[in-house]
């Protein structure tokens, strides 16, 4: 029995892995292992002898247990300690200060936008930027040889040859949020669609891929006093302004009737513009009650539901609330302009924390 033990615990001691020690196990105190044969001899031998080798060999099947056991743990805590090795880290190395990025104005202003009309009670939607020509132009009321259609310079994608139905576009607007919006949920609905549209277009004030956030509200008692107040709202709360004065112009626009452009009174003194007062007007939106057309094709009956929209463009009113003069800087990816113009990233603008701030 001494041979036994210190065979096994020899070899328990030696065992550097979790697989040689399982078979160690089984060798000696497994169903047929060397231990066990040996206890099971024990119903052969006289009362006397079983009385002096039975304790004997509990006791060495004890011990060899708890042997394994305990080698058990040290090859456990030996592999923690491996791998805490390995990931060691400094962390009192100081940090990278230079490489703090910045939120893009689009970002900040999309985040001030969603921040205002998430306190009225609007939702943020979205929808597809490559998106189907019925949802860019037909729901919306603008039919296949309508005008409109050539105005918005619209990106057309390939189709494939022999394909007769009508190309998929690059949305010109975000209006077709609209449209998927009455399709998802139906009404009563409130909700802005922010997000990338496109057009081929490309000076100071135009590029090909720009922003626009559109509006829309519909139940069974909105007026047009609904959109002009849920405006002069937003327009106080985005440019910061305690007073700030609206003019609605007649317009218009295949989607909405009526239809209205949005002016706001500003003035510009030494090529710095100021919301609220002065004697200029500038155009900040496009705007009316929605079509019965365009509700129509949302799925939405017009006798029951009426309501409004508007859709603004985002890089136009970025510009006008920070004084930025070339939309085309915006897409250039220039660090100096991005470290310049960007707005710090950890600063979430809230309208009781502080838009801007
Ligand atoms: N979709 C128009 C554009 O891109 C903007 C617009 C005007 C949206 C009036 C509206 C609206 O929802 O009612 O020029």
């Amino acid at each position: 029995m001494d041979d036994l033990r210190d065979k096994y615990i020899k070899l328990i001691t030696e065992a550097d892995d979790e697989s040689t020690l399982e078979d160690l196990r089984v060798q000696a105190v497994g169903k047929k292992g060397e231990i066990s044969l040996k206890m099971r001899e024990l119903g052969k031998m006289t009362p006397d002898e079983r009385q002096v080798m039975g304790p004997k060999l509990n006791a060495l099947k004890d011990e060899i247990n708890s042997a394994l056991s305990a080698k058990r743990e040290a090859l456990a805590d030996a592999a923690l300690d491996e791998r805490l090795r390995g990931e060691w880290l400094d962390v009192t190395l100081p940090g990278r200060t230079r490489r703090a990025g910045t939120i893009h104005p689009i970002s900040q202003v999309t985040e001030e936008v969603t921040a205002i009309f998430a306190d009225m009670g609007f939702a943020v939607a979205e929808g597809p930027q490559v998106e189907s020509d019925w949802h860019n132009f037909d729901a919306l009321n603008i039919p296949g040889h309508h005008p409109a259609r050539a105005e918005m310079d619209t990106f057309y994608m390939h189709r494939a040859e022999g394909d007769e139905r009508p190309p998929h576009v690059l949305r010109t607007h975000t209006s077709p949020v609209q449209i998927r919006s009455m399709e998802l949920q139906g009404a009563p609905i409130r909700v802005i669609c922010p997000g990338r549209v496109y057009r081929a277009d490309y000076d100071q004030t135009h590029t090909p891929m720009f922003h626009q956030v559109e509006g829309l509200a519909l139940d069974t008692d909105i007026s047009m006093a609904n959109l002009k107040w849920t405006l002069e709202e937003f327009v106080k709360a985005f440019f910061e302004v305690d007073d700030v004065e609206l003019r609605f112009r007649a317009s218009h626009f295949p989607f909405t009737e009526p239809s209205a452009e949005v002016d706001i009174r500003c003035s510009w003194e030494g090529g710095q513009l100021k919301v609220g007062e002065g004697d200029d007007w500038l155009e900040i939106l496009g705007s009316g009650m929605v079509h019965p057309n365009v509700l129509r094709a949302g799925g939405i009956n017009p006798e029951v539901y009426q309501g409004f929209a508007f859709g603004m463009g985002i890089d136009r009113i970025a510009m006008l609330k920070y004084g930025i003069p070339d939309l085309r800087a915006f897409f250039d990816s220039d660090l100096r302009w991005l470290r310049h113009y960007g707005f710090a990233s950890l600063d979430v603008p809230t309208l009781h924390g502080g838009l801007s701030r």
